[in-house]
């Protein structure tokens, strides 16, 4: 079968050929391995049930107590934040992000950071579930719960 491709000729053929051939090997190589990252997946949901869709993000440790000002944020941040941060904060795949991670230990995201990030929103700048608006109806001291509560969390957790 003739190759229809405007640059083949008869001595480039092979070569043409060739270079196919490793386009074709490389999808290959490509595909084996997106599938065996998927099957390799490590199961990231956390003991407690998620939200449904946007699985959580990170595996955590519950903490079996929580101080009262923290049970307060808890019952704020499950009507304000759940949608994107997920369940105990372990964040929702396409939507946003765990806040019982690293990148939001209280040297890095002090507690005015959550404050900012309720009241005049966030750009996204850590990862791509883009920009978070800010969130309406909530004074600071709400807010200050939220964030014992994120913070008991991390702590039972080893970010300190
Ligand atoms: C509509 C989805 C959504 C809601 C609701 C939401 N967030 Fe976010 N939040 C995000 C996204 C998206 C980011 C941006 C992450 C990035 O790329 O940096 C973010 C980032 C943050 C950050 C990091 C700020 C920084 O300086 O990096 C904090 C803290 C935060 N959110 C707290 C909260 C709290 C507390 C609530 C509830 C009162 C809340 N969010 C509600 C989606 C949301």
């Amino acid at each position: 079968m003739e190759c229809s491709c405007r640059w083949s000729n008869g001595g480039g053929r092979n070569i043409h050929k060739g270079a196919l051939g490793s386009i074709a090997i490389g999808l290959l190589l490509i595909g084996g391995y997106t599938a065996w990252s998927v099957a390799s997946k490590p199961d990231a949901r956390t003991t407690s049930q998620s939200v449904a869709g946007g699985d959580a993000l990170v595996e955590i440790v519950v903490p079996a107590s929580l101080s009262e000002q923290a049970e307060v944020g808890k019952r704020s941040f499950e009507q304000n934040c759940v949608a994107c941060h997920g369940e105990n904060a372990v964040g929702r795949d396409g939507l946003g992000p765990p806040l019982v991670h690293i990148i939001y230990e209280p040297n890095h995201h002090a507690d005015e950071s959550f404050q900012r990030a309720v009241a005049l929103g966030v750009r996204s700048h850590h990862w791509s579930f883009g920009n978070m608006s800010a969130v309406e109806g909530l004074v600071r001291n709400d807010v200050a719960y939220i964030i014992a509560y994120v913070r008991e969390l991390q702590r039972a957790n080893g970010i300190d």
